[in-house]
């Protein structure tokens, strides 16, 4: 974009939401003139301008002339988008601000108080605890509470000391607040009863949440307890803390929780069964704890209910450390067997391959046969199992079951290099770096479980050099697309998430075909499109409708994994596919070859699929103006950093006025301000919002 006439100013007030980032983000904090123009733009509408106002006011070299300034916009009249960008040059400052700020802790106004309370929390200085344990005394409620959000953030000794001398107060707001703040902090007040906590039935949860939270070995039982509590509630609160315990530490600190449980569930054969009913919970912290819970005390039982939650991406890495842990007997073997058929192809295939790691020449032959047809065509997840049990490639000739035996005694991996914590950390920062995948502190047996293969593939020592091979070994750029391909989850289908498509199909298209009918170009991105098939359903969602014969239409799928386009590309696929009862009319998109389902040539025309990382600064920019951007199950793998780049990113690829549709796990909440939330009749999307018409006509 050519620069618009006039100072960086007058350019700074612009209509035009690009030329206002651009010339706020050239503007230096240090001078006078431009810090004004800063301070005023905090309340500008756009909150990717107010983003970078905070950036620059934050980064300024002598922060402190801004700083006053800054503290009196906490309380502008502007708007809370003001406000709360304020806050964030604040807490760019940091430290710097913190002598200013504290100053405030006493004002009279509660609202400042509050305000100041929040972003000396943000600042995370240890030397706050001392005046922020005093407002935990503070006349007012909300302050009080904002104190004890800022103590979490702080930490250490002091802050801790002050919310376990707290957490006996009468006012139950500031009771949830330290018991919420404790559970960040690991910290259980010593000498406190859990029946105290766990008496009242406001806190209940948040107690559970404490306790799972903290490494105290006293936990464990406690927790056990909770998972045998009749009242569901309860029950569920301490399924939750099982979940957090389990994915919180290591497998030997766990055994007094683990033990206590399996003492329960033989004095309660019905425990189990509690358990396992629970997986079906639509909340996926209670879900994931029944998981964690039918680890330690489940059996064959319960082999099949844990497989049918490998059909949610969320929880197959689990899923397949928790079959890991079963007790390696006949009874796993013979149950895992009887659940290869009648489950979903996801649900399968975790169950093929954890047989095969069990030393099934019958499994390994039939994961190597759906995978080699993956290698032409589509099988993702059974060549991502196999890649996972450290084949790159399916097991030549697998037809003979001695031939596959020798194989599966031969591949089944040893037990991976364990990852330490300084490892771990160092790892997720490169593959952050390089795909924008985030792996929480708990994800860490995830990650060893994946890249270990890699890490003896290449003949390493262990997780150190995989690290320093990821830093410096020429071959680094096809190893981080290696690791990211095998940390990321692929699962896909044909028309999934149906109420969505059904909305897209009855509400979007129709709008769509009205306010571009001018124009007669439509073009729709389905981002982390995986092995193809989302674009498949939305090319041939628009081809039905019947609103865009004669328009330039143009379905782009995008994706980091070259395997997975391969296959998107190929554009055949198993009934597996086609799982979801919507898909079933698309068969007629596709002609049955060689046993399997082939894109017809007519839709093909509509596809195209690009290689890219979303993350990358100049990413989509083989991609015009989109009209709709699917973005569904991709954020779900970033942290709120990454999450934002790539929203950042998708919208200056999309027209104002343009779709945004998101997985139904997925929002924007706390992640940008700048789409408009629509209300379908069966579905939430967005849309970038429009310009004034006449800059649209400009
Ligand atoms: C679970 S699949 C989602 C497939 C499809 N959108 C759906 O909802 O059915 C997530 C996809 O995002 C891709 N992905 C992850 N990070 C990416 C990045 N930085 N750039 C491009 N694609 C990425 C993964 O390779 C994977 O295929």
């Amino acid at each position: 974009m050519s620069s618009p006439p006039g100072g960086r100013a007058a350019r700074a007030r612009h209509a035009d939401e690009e030329v206002r980032y651009q010339a706020v983000a050239e503007m230096d904090p240090g001078r006078a003139e431009d810090r004004t123009v800063l301070l005023e733009r905090l309340a500008d509408p756009s909150w990717r301008v107010r983003a970078a106002v905070a950036e620059r006011l934050g980064s300024a070299a002598q922060p402190l002339p801004v700083v006053g300034a800054l503290i009196a916009a906490l309380q502008s009249q502007e708007g809370i988008g003001a406000r709360e960008a304020a806050g964030e040059a604040l807490a760019r400052v940091g430290s710097p601000a913190l002598p200013a700020l504290m100053t405030r802790l006493e004002d009279r106004s509660p609202d400042l108080r509050q305000a100041v309370a929040s972003v000396i929390g943000r600042i995370g200085d240890r030397r706050a605890a001392a005046p922020l344990s005093a407002l935990l005394a503070d006349e007012d409620p909300n302050v009080r509470v904002a104190a004890a959000e800022a103590l979490a953030r702080v930490g250490g000794p002091a802050a801790a000391a002050a919310l376990h001398r707290a957490v006996e107060t009468r006012d139950p707001a500031l009771r949830l607040a330290v018991v919420e703040a404790l559970a960040s902090l690991r910290s259980w007040p010593p000498g406190l009863p859990p029946s105290a906590l766990m008496a009242d039935s406001t806190l209940r949860r948040a107690a559970y949440r404490l306790l799972g939270s903290c490494d105290d070995p006293a936990a464990g039982p406690l927790v056990a307890a909770g998972v045998a509590e009749p009242g569901r509630t309860a029950r569920e609160a301490a399924l939750v803390a099982a979940g957090q315990q389990r994915s919180r530490r290591r497998p030997a600190d766990l055994e007094p929780l683990a033990s206590a449980l399996r003492t329960r569930a033989a004095a309660d054969p019905t425990l189990a069964d509690t358990c396992a009913s629970a997986l079906a919970s639509d909340d996926d912290a209670v879900a994931a704890g029944a998981l964690a819970a039918l680890g330690w005390i489940g059996g064959a039982r319960h082999v099949r209910a844990i497989l049918r939650l490998a059909e949610d991406d969320r929880h197959r890495a689990t899923v397949e450390e928790v079959l890991a842990s079963l007790p390696r007997g006949d009874a796993v073997r013979t149950a895992l067997a009887e659940s290869v058929t009648g489950l979903g192809p996801a649900a399968r295939i975790t169950a093929l391959a954890e047989l095969a790691r069990l030393g099934s020449a019958e499994a390994l032959e039939s994961l190597s046969r759906e995978a080699a047809d993956a290698m032409a065509l589509a099988n993702a997840e059974a060549a991502a199992a196999l890649r996972k049990l450290g084949l790159p490639r399916p097991v030549a000739g697998a037809p003979a079951a001695e031939r596959a035996g020798a194989a599966a005694a031969a591949v089944v991996p040893a037990p991976p290099p364990p990852l330490s914590d300084g490892e771990f950390e160092a790892l997720r920062e490169v593959i952050h770096g390089h795909s924008g995948l985030w792996f929480r502190d708990d994800m860490r047996y995830l990650v060893e479980r994946r890249l270990g293969p890699r890490v003896q593939a290449l003949g390493l020592a262990g997780f150190a050099d995989y690290r320093r091979y990821l830093a410096g070994d020429p071959g680094r750029e096809a190893e981080l697309d290696e690791a990211s391909e095998l940390l990321t989850t692929n699962e896909t289908y044909l028309f999934r998430e149906p109420l969505q498509l059904g909305a897209f199909q009855r509400e979007v298209l129709p709008v769509i075909a009205r306010e571009l009918a001018a124009r007669r170009q439509l073009r729709v991105l389905s981002a982390g499109c995986s092995t193809g098939e989302e674009a498949w359903t939305v090319a041939a969602l628009v081809r039905e409708s019947g609103l865009f014969e004669g328009w330039d239409v143009e379905v782009i799928g995008v994706d980091l994994s070259r395997r997975c386009l391969a296959q998107a590309r190929a554009g055949a696929y198993g009934d597996g596919a086609f799982r979801s009862p919507e898909a079933e009319p698309l068969r007629r998109w596709f002609k049955l070859r060689g046993g399997r389902w082939v894109v017809d040539d007519d839709l093909r025309r509509t596809v195209r699929f690009v290689r890219d990382n979303l993350l990358a600064p100049r990413a989509l920019a083989a991609v015009s103006t989109l009209d709709v951007v699917f973005c569904r199950n991709v954020m779900i793998y970033f942290d709120a950093d990454a999450r934002r780049r790539m929203l950042h990113r998708l919208r200056e690829r999309m027209r104002p006025g343009a779709w945004l549709l998101l997985g139904h796990s997925e929002s924007l909440l706390n992640l940008t301000a700048d789409f408009s939330l629509v209300h379908l009749r069966d579905d939430l999307v967005y849309r970038k919002p429009r310009l004034a018409a006449a800059e649209e006509d400009a």
